[in-house]
């Protein structure tokens, strides 16, 4: 009888079959160390007793709900791995948004924007806009140490030259100046929506997800300061709910071009405006 040692691929799937398929094959992957075509080429692989061991702590982690970007350490965000830890929020597929936004407004990919990033996380936005803007320089900000520490080892992932990071609460230290482009997924979710929230979001840092008023606090804390920094374009993601609020806002601060757009779920995500001095 298999007693828990000398487990096959296909045992360990038969054992698992309440978790998700796409979940075991991840930690299957991560613990072999091989790519998924494995998996399925070699259903009959035996675990050994180490692999075996730390597979099934790692099972244990995800039965009880822990996010799969948290127990691998890793998230893909526009095709591009991003290192994350308990710190950063896990990159989502809607601020992939973000990106689309920048590349219809920015066509030129050889411009040399000045780009300012507020509440960087992981850095997956500025790093992303680092590889795709290669002449333009980009300034990544966050309020937790932790957070620029995490960025920092994602900059060197990617090997990009053109990101510095400020240690910062929202504008309080960056040096006055004009950026072509400010870029935003701050904290929106309202608390009243926390018991809304699925399990697995209780792992991510509370400083990464939630805002007072209704959610709308930080966004409207970038958008009355936002624009002594900018000459062109500011891109903020928000909540389901925000977008009539914040384009409200946007033009409370004469910000021009006010227009938000649609995810993939048809939910308006981001709301993009344009500030010019004149
Ligand atoms: C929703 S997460 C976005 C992270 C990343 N940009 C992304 O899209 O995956 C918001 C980020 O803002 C940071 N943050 C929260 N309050 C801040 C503040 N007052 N000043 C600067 N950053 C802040 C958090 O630490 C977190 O990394």
């Amino acid at each position: 009888m298999n007693i828990g040692i000398n487990l096959s691929i296909d045992d360990i799937k038969k054992q698992n079959n309440n978790l998700d398929l796409l979940d075991i094959d991840i930690l299957l992957k991560f613990v072999l160390k091989k790519p998924r075509s494995f998996l399925y080429a070699n259903s009959d692989y035996i675990l050994n007793e180490e692999q075996n061991k730390k597979l099934k702590r790692l099972i244990q982690q995800r039965k009880k709900g822990k996010p799969i970007a948290y127990i691998i350490s890793e998230k893909e965000f526009y095709g591009l791995k991003f290192k994350v830890d308990k710190n950063t929020l896990i990159p989502r597929p809607e601020t992939e948004l973000i990106i689309d936004t920048v590349l219809k407004t920015h066509n030129n990919k050889k411009e040399n924007l000045k780009i300012l990033e507020l509440g960087t996380g992981t850095g997956c936005i500025a790093i992303t806009l680092a590889k795709l803007y290669p002449k333009s320089t980009i300034v990544a900000t966050d309020n937790s140490l932790s957070v620029i520490k995490l960025c920092h080892k994602n900059i060197k992932l990617h090997n990009v030259s053109n990101i510095t990071t400020i240690h910062s609460n929202w504008f309080a230290n960056i040096p006055l100046q004009k950026f072509d482009l400010i870029i935003s997924n701050p904290p929106y979710v309202s608390l009243k929506d926390k018991n809304l929230m699925n399990n697995e979001t209780l792992y991510e840092p509370p400083n990464a997800l939630f805002s007072d008023d209704n959610g709308l606090a930080d966004l409207k804390k970038i958008i009355s300061v936002a624009s002594s920094f900018l000459q062109g374009y500011i891109i903020l993601e928000h909540g389901y709910n925000h977008s009539s609020k914040i384009r409200a806002e946007l033009a409370k601060y004469n910000y021009q071009k006010i227009t938000s757009i649609k995810d993939a779920s048809s939910i308006d995500r981001v709301t993009i405006a344009f500030f010019n001095h004149g």
